[in-house]
């Protein structure tokens, strides 16, 4: 190999996508409303994006995951109105062009895109009861959570979106934690069956339940209440000395729909040949039988995925939430991180070139473990790594793309933030 590129990738500095101060956000919102609506909004709300840091695939087969909410936020200024109409702007979206819908043209097999997660919000809250019918409303989108990158840009639209009709509706079903359950499953239903993309709701509920300072354990299970579903952990780790690094691959996703409905399908019929409402239902002491009882080898090593996340997050959780600390169990918890990685990878084959590059470099520059987060097939990994570390380990990790002639990659640092709220 020439040494040429290395002198030039040496050169390049890793690009870091900073989170806004709310207050900021809350402005950029309000004055893209003010632009192009004319008048002031009733209000701005906003909600995060979020990392999950273990538990992937499992939310839709009624496993564990643990998210946490990111300092990213989208933020939408919103209005009320007392007509039919609905009109959108956003300025990641038709560089902010005015959106014109109707109330009754809001549901499925009408909108894609933009409109899709922000007008099917309105139509699946009515369609829930949550409001009484599908508002009329005006609103301004402006967002700083890295868009297509697997950090839920789409659900943290949705949910802010969802706080922000509930409340300006007056109803404010959001004011409690049932409420909120209430919310997240009209923004999986506008997700599903007015977007078409068959997600689970681990991206609505870390938007919508998460608290600062901690992790938040959802439990998929069918069936349970509000307070079983979910618990707070509290996730410290600069208090380890620890730092978690995001790790933006920019790969393209492509054809990441298709794969994702994929995998969920054959969960769901390999649930169906074992004879449980959902995988959550084989525990690991029945893995082997549950794999010898199923016809292929895709299919057994899906499940053996999703079995072994499962235990993984309680692993994790009973880590965290151990008396010593979470210092104490670092080697521990970054195994895990890698674990998870390999059985995303190799089991359940939603990883890409780039995401292993990024979790092998990452884990070579001295991170203490390394994981994609997210759907996979592009997006971002995670990384526990000492704190003061981030731009060493960010740097090796630009090199080692240029190297190989990926996209560069950007960076988010971040520590778990609040759900989605009111922010003026
Ligand atoms: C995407 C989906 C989630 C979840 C993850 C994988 O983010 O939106 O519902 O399934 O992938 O854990």
């Amino acid at each position: 190999m020439s040494e040429q590129p290395v002198t030039r990738v040496d050169a390049a500095e890793p690009q870091w996508a900073t989170a806004w101060p709310p207050a900021e956000g809350a402005e950029r919102a309000r004055t893209l409303f003010r632009d192009q609506l004319d008048h002031e909004p009733d209000g701005v709300w906003s909600a995060p994006g979020r990392v999950n840091l273990i538990g992937e695939h499992t939310d839709y087969n009624g496993g564990l995951c643990l998210p946490t909410a990111l300092p990213h936020r989208t933020y939408v200024a919103l209005s009320v109105r007392d007509d039919d109409r609905v009109l959108l702007t956003s300025a990641q979206a038709d560089g902010g062009a005015l959106w014109e819908g109707r109330t009754d043209r809001l549901g499925p097999g009408d909108l894609q895109g933009f409109p899709a997660y922000t007008g099917g919000v309105a139509w699946a809250l009515a369609h829930d009861g949550v409001l009484p019918a599908v508002p009329a409303f005006e609103a301004a989108v402006d967002a700083c959570v890295p868009f297509g990158s697997g950090l839920s840009s789409s659900a943290s639209l949705s949910t802010a979106v969802a706080v922000a009709l509930d409340d300006a509706a007056g109803e404010s079903v959001g004011a409690s934690d049932a409420g909120r359950v209430r919310l997240v499953e009209a923004c999986v239903r506008a997700e599903n069956d007015v977007a078409g993309a068959p997600t689970g709701g681990l991206d609505q509920s870390a938007a919508l339940r998460s608290a600062e300072g901690h992790a938040l354990l959802l439990d998929f299970r069918p069936g349970l209440s509000a307070e079983e579903s979910a618990r707070r952990v509290p996730f410290d780790l600069a208090a380890a000395g620890l730092e978690l690094l995001v790790i933006d691959t920019r790969a393209p996703h492509e054809n990441a729909d298709g794969q994702y409905a994929q995998r969920r399908a054959t969960c769901e019929a390999a649930a169906a040949t074992l004879g449980v409402a959902t995988l959550r239902d084989v525990t690991p002491d029945g893995l082997d039988a549950a794999l010898a009882a199923l016809p292929d080898d895709v299919a057994r090593r899906r499940v053996r995925h999703v079995v072994t996340e499962v235990q993984r997050v309680e692993r994790f959780v009973a880590l965290l939430e151990s008396p010593e600390g979470l210092a104490a169990h670092a080697d521990e918890l970054g195994a895990l991180f890698v674990a998870s990685h390999r059985s995303l990878r190799d089991d359940y084959e939603v990883s890409c070139a780039e995401l292993d590059v990024a979790v092998d470099t990452a884990l070579a520059a001295g991170a203490v473990g390394a994981r994609m987060t997210g759907g996979g097939f592009g997006g971002s990994a995670i990384a526990i790594v000492p704190a003061g570390t981030e731009q060493d380990v960010a740097r090796a990790v630009v090199r080692a793309f240029a190297e190989r002639g990926f996209a560069a990659p950007q960076f988010l640092t971040t520590e778990p933030s609040g759900p989605a709220h009111r922010e003026s």
